[in-house]
């Protein structure tokens, strides 16, 4: 609900409250947390209200808009310069209650509700500023446009999808920062004096950053205390910046970022930012993750899949590699047979020359060497095996030695007299350009309109470089939505999983298409207990692709028990990444247990609560619980690292169940009321090394 009465905008869904006020022409920011009266939002301003902005006010007042050059002397949400200016002044004009929130033109929360509109003025500068805040259950969703109302062009510098100020008080943050095959490690630290910047100008999302912050009390826990996050729906460049302040209020600014320099806003021109998601709750970093998870299941994932068993995959990319041909795949897919596995997916290798990693990026015709009845043989297979078909592209990629690049030197990103910088012996393709969009679009619907394909994979395993103009890195993004615009619609049954070098562009615009995305190239079960943990802090376990693989593991060269892989692959979207024609027999009977019990359990993990219940990156222990939301089931996985002799371990205790109610622990075969499972708890052994510990909770009566 948005009220707008006594001067106080204030913005609630009945559990947070977001308010300010207009003074002096500015809009001054009173208050965000859990929902007050809207007369309790007023009350909460008034001190500030009784102050004049001039003077000392833009000094220190918290502020909608942060800007640069007139006393407010922190980091601008928006920054323009021009013809003899560097600073704005956006004065308040209007404001009006919508019923729906205009398009963006981009990834954005879906379904209709209520938005404040607010423009703001800068006459001297010539300059319209837009403020949109829309309220769904548990967030908040802001993004902003700006307009070049003025008679020369300008530059602009900044523009934030929000700058969101919080109260005077001792903060930590939370972030997800990583590298390439251990993505979103969680980092917890303090709100120091000072500026703290969390960012990719790689072009892409990234490794090192996810567009995710949380900024909590400093005694906040997991469990409890008040915590704000943020996640920003965009797939190029960001910048989060955060700023405590003398008065140790903290101010964040998130949106995309804009390049040095800045980009030319030309005379009529708009530019509009991407949407900020934000939640509040005062129910720690496990309230924040349950918020973001039912949003982005209701109101983000593609709501044909959303909710949905997503099919179980094997894939051929750590089971051959680039080693393939017909013979060997049909013998993988005979392997596949009888396991419980829906779709084969094929991977890299299987068009142009691609031997190896060094060409044929952007020739999309199958390689007639490998399989010289095309793919129609492979997928004819898998058919009479009883399965389904997926297959690998990378289509923002050319590589220098590809029939494309011979044809289009231009269409890949380059700076002219210079040579591009190659990474993975690959330059990225120019989607800026509408031709090169129309190309890789034609030649991804050539395969998959004359091929029975039900599932691709989209990678893309390199950042930008030689970026001729900031420009590029927003028409790069907006050329990525507008091939996955294309291809869902004309292939309205085709499921893309997203990847980028594992989880190198992991965001909830990619999500907005991809319902599930590959959470990292690590395989290894230890490593991805911390990689999942940290990806859960925002991410819903149904968007994370996650797959057994061989072992020694190939990437950590780490050996961790079968069941264990399986325990940890099945919190998210659980497939398969090994040679299954040749595993021995013993693997068959597990993977084929396996995959009963998680299709048993898929609905519960895809749609339930989670609760993370130890700390891979504190303790030696990772465990994470899903509750059904009313309470009548649950599915528990403990992981331990290393054994340790003669260790005592604490219990367990579980949440989100029924302290009244009886259930049955099918693997102990107990039965324990609730309040016995959530207060006393459930005591996990490990017995070697790597070992998981599951638990089956199911509710047996209302009474214990
Ligand atoms: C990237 C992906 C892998 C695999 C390879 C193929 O690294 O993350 O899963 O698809 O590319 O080249």
């Amino acid at each position: 609900m948005i009220t707008i009465s006594d001067n106080i905008y204030h913005i609630t869904d009945g559990k947070y409250s977001y308010a300010f006020f207009v003074k002096d022409g500015k809009l001054v920011h009173s208050y965000y947390g859990k929902a007050l009266p809207v007369d309790k939002a007023r009350m909460k301003s008034s001190a500030l209200n009784a102050l004049s902005v001039h003077s000392f006010g833009y000094d220190w007042m918290p502020f909608e808009v942060g800007e640069r050059g007139r006393g407010d002397f922190r980091i601008p949400s928006a920054a323009v310069s021009g013809n003899g200016f560097t600073s704005t002044d956006f004065l308040f004009e209007s404001a009006e209650v919508l019923d729906d929130k205009p398009s963006l033109n981009m990834p954005s929360l879906r379904g209709k509700a209520q938005t404040l509109a607010v423009t703001l003025k800068d006459a001297v500068a010539g300059l319209e500023l837009k403020l949109y805040y829309t309220v769904y259950d548990g967030a908040l969703a802001r993004h902003t446009e700006i307009k070049n109302i003025g008679k020369l062009p300008v530059t602009l510098c900044t523009l934030d999808s929000a700058c969101t100020e919080l109260d005077i008080g001792d903060y930590d943050y939370i972030s997800l920062d990583g590298r390439w095959g251990a993505e979103c490690g969680v980092s917890r630290q303090s709100v120091a004096y000072g500026v703290h910047t969390l960012s990719s100008s790689r072009g892409v999302t990234s490794h090192q950053h996810n567009p995710f912050l949380a900024v909590l009390d400093k005694d906040a826990t997991e469990h409890s205390g008040d915590v704000y996050g943020f996640n920003l729906i965009y797939s190029g460049n960001f910048a989060a910046r955060m700023e405590r302040d003398e008065k140790s209020r903290v101010r964040v600014n998130f949106g995309a970022q804009i390049a040095e320099g800045g980009i030319s806003l030309e005379v009529g021109e708009s530019f509009v930012s991407p949407e900020l998601v934000s939640v509040y709750t005062d129910e720690g970093v496990g309230g924040m993750s349950r918020i973001f998870h039912k949003l982005y299941r209701t109101r983000l994932i593609d709501p044909r899949f959303a909710d949905k068993p997503r099919p179980i995959v094997v894939n051929s990319w750590e089971s051959v590699y680039f080693d393939f041909d017909e013979q060997k795949l049909k013998r993988f897919i005979d392997g596949a047979n009888g396991l419980g596995i829906d779709t084969v997916v094929l991977d890299d290798g299987w068009f142009g020359k691609r031997d190896s990693d060094n060409c044929s990026l952007g020739d999309w015709i199958i390689d007639r060497r490998k399989l010289p009845n095309g793919l129609k043989a492979v997928i004819d297979h898998c058919k009479k095996n009883g399965m389904k078909f997926g297959i690998w592209f990378e289509p923002e990629a050319i590589s220098p030695n590809s029939d494309l690049y011979r044809a289009h030197p231009g269409w890949a990103i380059s700076t002219v007299g210079r040579k591009g910088i190659e990474m993975r012996n690959q330059y990225v393709l120019d989607f800026s350009n509408p031709q090169v969009v129309d190309y890789v679009f034609e030649a991804m619907r050539k395969i998959l309109a004359e091929h029975e394909i039900l599932y691709v994979k989209w990678d893309m395993n390199r950042g930008l470089s030689d970026v001729p103009n900031g420009k590029l890195y927003f028409g790069y993004v907006r050329g990525v939505y507008e091939l996955y615009d294309r291809l869902s619609h004309e292939f309205p049954n085709v499921l893309i999983e997203g990847c980028s070098s594992g989880g190198g562009r992991f965001d909830p615009a990619i999500l907005y298409y991809s319902p599930m995305i590959w959470a990292s190239d690590d395989t290894d079960a230890h490593e991805r207990t911390k990689i999942q943990y940290g990806l859960s802090l925002c991410y819903p376990l149904q968007t994370l692709s996650n797959h057994v693989s061989v072992c020694p593991n190939h990437q950590s060269a780490r050996t961790t028990p079968f069941d264990t892989r399986g325990a940890v692959a099945s919190l998210g979207c659980l497939g398969y990444e090994l040679n299954v024609a040749e595993i021995s027999e013993d693997e068959r009977e597990k993977i084929k247990k396996q995959i009963e019990t998680y299709k048993a359990d898929r609905n519960l993990i895809l749609t339930g609560e989670l609760y993370r219940l130890r700390n891979p990156f504190a303790s030696d222990i990772f465990c994470e619980q899903v509750a059904a939301e009313d309470g009548s089931e649950a599915y528990v996985v403990a992981v331990n690292t290393l054994n340790k002799v003669n260790l005592p371990i604490g219990k367990i205790k579980l949440k989100g169940l029924d302290e009244n109610a009886l259930y049955s622990v099918k693997e102990l075969n107990a039965q324990l009321s609730g309040a016995e499972l959530m207060y006393d708890g459930l005591q996990p052994e490990f017995r070697n090394d790597f070992s998981a510990n599951i638990w089956h909770i199911k509710k047996l009566t209302n009474k214990r």
